[in-house]
């Protein structure tokens, strides 16, 4: 048996309360409210802040890069406009950037400084206590947020900081943010991870010959690079029959098969109870979601902190996410070899006739050694948690 047979399934509380960016009272990019900071009044405009949000998210990036929050940078600046003190956060249960940078201040220092910080300083108390009131507390003068925080829980900390007399300027340059961020922010508007689905098939589209075999079909660079993409992401999951039939390890590896630094959460997807004896020797504890509702199974994920999850199939279980909408990317391996045969690489995706197909956008395609690597997102994203 695998290790950890997860509890039962339950809708997080946060899911049903993230917060539709587009009724958000500020624009999730620009992070302006136009009732109260037209951009650009008292606080010389985003421009002025460009260089130095540039800092911020280059010391975002001392945090972790797999942690259930995002990471976060900020500068703090005297009048004269000098760095005095500059911060980031290392992960849950550890200071906002903004404390961070705060507990390297004399209180006479804060009073009258200007915050210069990735996100929306948090109005919420969670293990550590509402940025926003930290910052008011200590009497600085300006706050400048590169993008609004997407969560009702979470968000609001620029309205109450302009509530309390202080400058605040948002949506100074969002893109440089976004960068870094961009998986965390769109998993707390989904209210799910962001869902990778990836395949390898021969050109005729087979996943493995008729009496199942398939490794080794794609090239040796195919390999590295799924390799590193599964170590971009923060979980990798397969369907049960896989953990059957492959006995999967579920790392992720260089090619001389040394663990890369980044170990993405192995999960098996399915009712069956399954032993997967390279799973067992996996080095993070293994989840098992004894479910086929992949809505249920993605919440419960959601709930863990995971914000990226890495699909490898097979057929069955990609085809699953696709037909019920929760992919945002595709990748797809193409091995110059002709299989025929039965083992498709997708199953039954729902389409009966050709008006009810799946289009998808190709965003890159790519030589890699004998293979081709399709990078693509369906057509019509699923946006219904966005639109809710
Ligand atoms: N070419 C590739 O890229 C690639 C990648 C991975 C695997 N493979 C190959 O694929 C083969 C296994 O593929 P497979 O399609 O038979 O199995 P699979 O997709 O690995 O697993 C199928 C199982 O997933 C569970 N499941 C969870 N949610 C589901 C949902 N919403 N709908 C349907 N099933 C769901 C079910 O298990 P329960 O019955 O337990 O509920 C189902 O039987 C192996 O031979 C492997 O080598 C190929």
């Amino acid at each position: 048996m695998l290790r950890a047979v997860m509890a039962p399934i339950v809708v997080p509380e946060f899911v049903l309360q993230v917060k539709n960016l587009h009724t958000k009272r500020t624009h999730p990019m620009t992070g302006t409210s136009p009732a109260s900071n037209p951009a650009g009044t008292a606080v010389g405009g985003a421009s002025a802040y460009a260089e130095m949000m540039h800092r911020a998210v280059e010391l975002s990036m001392n945090g972790p890069a797999h942690d259930a929050n995002p990471r976060v940078g900020c500068v703090v600046l005297d009048a004269h406009g000098a760095i005095i003190a500059e911060g980031w956060h290392r992960g849950s249960g550890t200071p906002h950037a903004e404390i961070d940078a705060l507990s390297q201040l004399s209180p006479e220092q804060a009073r009258g400084a200007t915050f210069v910080v990735t996100l929306e300083p948090c109005n919420h108390t969670g293990r550590t206590g509402p940025c926003a009131n930290a910052l008011i507390d200590a009497g600085v003068t300006r706050v400048v947020f590169g993008l609004t925080d997407p969560g009702d829980v979470e968000g609001g900390g620029g309205d109450k900081l302009r509530a309390a007399g202080i400058e605040v300027l948002g949506g100074v340059e969002p893109e440089a943010v976004m960068s870094v961020v961009s998986d965390w922010y769109r998993s707390a508007a989904l209210g799910r991870p962001v869902v990778t689905v990836k395949w390898a098939s021969s050109l005729d589209g087979r996943a493995a010959a008729n009496d199942g075999t398939s490794q080794w079909i794609s090239s040796p660079e195919s390999r590295e690079r799924v390799h590193a993409q599964r170590a971009e992401h923060d979980a990798i999951t397969v369907g049960t029959s896989t953990v059957l039939a492959d006995n999967p390890s579920l790392t992720a590896r260089t090619p001389n098969g040394d663990l890369l630094e980044h170990q993405p959460i192995p999960v098996v997807i399915g009712e069956r109870a399954v032993t997967g004896e390279r799973l067992e020797a996996h080095p993070r504890e293994v989840v098992h979601l004894r479910t086929r509702d992949l809505s249920l199974a993605l919440r419960d994920l959601h709930e863990r902190g995971i914000h990226s999850l890495y699909v490898e199939g097979g057929p069955t279980l990609a085809s699953a996410f696709i037909e019920a909408g929760f992919v945002d990317k595709l990748y797809v391996f193409i091995a110059p070899v002709l299989l025929g045969g039965a083992k498709l690489a997708l199953t039954d995706l729902g389409v009966t006739t050709l008006t009810d197909r799946i289009d998808v956008v190709v965003d890159s395609v790519e030589h890699l050694g004998s293979d081709l690597l399709i990078t693509a997102h369906p057509a019509r994203p699923n946006t219904e948690r966005e639109a809710r």
